[in-house]
């Protein structure tokens, strides 16, 4: 069959939220764009991710139209609980750096961005993405090809995605930690008025929430575990351990969600080969601890979508050839944070960095200056 060929001003490879914020963006601003995505909707929709939004980045997301729910359903929280040693351990954002963080969803972003219409074609096959000619290429959901001329082209595909190999030369990082996190999703109501990241000898755990009923809770465990090893009665058990505390109970409930994540560092550079750029996952992976991976893919959406309108509206280039440099220096910032809080909170590799680690858990909860430092990354540095 031959391609239909046609043309816009932005093309967008992937649906996730750094995608589907650009794309929302730009229309915005009357720029046209295509948002290609090689999953289906509901797909798309379900998909369970992070949780926390950056003060900042709640803005943003007002600021793009797509702030009401986040307003309404979204838990705004003051801080954290560090758990290690047997006591539990209050640090307060607001009283150390004047800032929030909101628990909402990844999902319930994405659902909000796709309420605005924006121009998606879900299901389709064979993307391709050609910089030097700025082509977009790919077969929709009913086997017919397409090839899209663009002016720019955004790889926003995730780590999985296409369109990083397509930036020729690039310097790539890469560390794997060796556990991986556990998560589940649960019809409980939270034990917990605001998130406990928990160090015991057992390993790490986490927990979250994403309403007044229902819970999110993580446990480290071997990176190669296969979920057949953790019966959900196990789950429980094994969480109850790790934040037991006398006089404090975890409610337990019907699990509606189990996965398995590896714990990785990805870093690629630039993010950038002439009119291709990338945002979100497809340049850079950090490990969840500190939350940081779904508020740097929204800021790269959100800068990235300045500097097309400045070269598109005003021939103007200057934001959209600073964009990977500037973006790479937020990217490292939250690797650091997120490498910090990983080693801090997961079984250490051996008795000295065990006794080091508990010495910084001690530091953090003792220190104004040391959980300033902590506050101010995860509220958003
Ligand atoms: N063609 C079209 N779409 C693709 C392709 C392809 N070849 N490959 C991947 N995709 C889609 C994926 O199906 C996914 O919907 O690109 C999208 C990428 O979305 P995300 O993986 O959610 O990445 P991003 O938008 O950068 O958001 C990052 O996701 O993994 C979390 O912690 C991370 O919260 C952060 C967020
Ligand atoms: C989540 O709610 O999914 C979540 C919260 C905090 C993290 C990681 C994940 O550090």
């Amino acid at each position: 069959m031959t391609a239909a060929m046609s043309r816009t001003q932005v093309g967008i490879v992937g649906a996730g939220p750094a995608g589907l914020l650009l794309g929302r963006l730009l229309t915005l601003q009357g720029i046209d764009c295509v948002i290609v995505e090689n999953r289906g909707r509901s797909y798309v929709e379900a998909r369970q991710r992070a949780g926390v939004i950056e003060h900042r980045i709640a803005d943003l997301l007002r600021s793009a139209g797509v702030g009401a729910r986040l307003d309404r359903l979204g838990l705004v929280h003051n801080g954290i609980y560090l758990q290690f040693d047997g006591s539990r351990h209050h640090l307060d954002f607001k009283d150390l750096t004047g800032r929030t963080v909101t628990v909402y969803a990844q999902t319930e972003i994405v659902k909000d961005l796709l309420a605005t219409e924006l121009p998606v074609s879900f299901d389709v096959t064979d993307t391709r993405v050609d910089p030097s000619g700025s082509v977009l290429s790919y077969v929709d959901a009913d086997g017919r090809p397409h090839e899209v001329t663009c002016d720019i082209i955004a790889g926003c595909d995730g780590f999985h995605g296409i369109s990083r190999a397509a930036v020729p030369g690039r310097t790539e990082w890469q560390r794997d930690f060796p556990y991986a996190w556990l998560g589940i999703l649960a019809d409980v109501p939270p034990s917990t008025d605001e998130l406990i990241y928990a160090n015991h000898p057992h390993g790490f755990a986490l927990h979250s929430l994403r309403s007044p009923t229902v819970s999110r809770l993580y446990l480290q465990v071997p990176p190669d575990e296969p979920l057949s090893a953790w019966p959900h009665e196990r789950i429980w058990d094994e969480l109850a351990t790790r934040f037991a505390l006398p006089g404090w109970t975890l409610r337990r409930g019907p699990i509606t969600d189990v996965s398995i994540t590896p714990m990785r560092v990805f870093v690629t550079t630039p993010m950038r080969h002439g009119r291709l750029f990338l945002a979100g996952d497809s340049a850079h992976i950090v490990p969840p601890t500190g939350a940081k991976g779904l508020n740097l893919a929204l800021a790269d959406a959100a800068l990235l979508a300045e500097g097309i309108t400045e070269f598109i509206r005003h021939s103007r280039p200057d934001l959209l050839d600073a964009y990977s440099d500037s973006r790479q220096e937020h990217v490292w910032r939250a690797v650091h944070f997120a490498v910090w809080m990983t080693e801090m909170l997961h079984t250490a590799p051996d008795p000295f960095a065990a006794e080091l680690q508990r010495s910084q858990l001690r530091y953090v909860a003792s220190s104004r200056a040391m959980a300033t430092s902590l506050a101010e990354n995860y509220t958003g540095y």
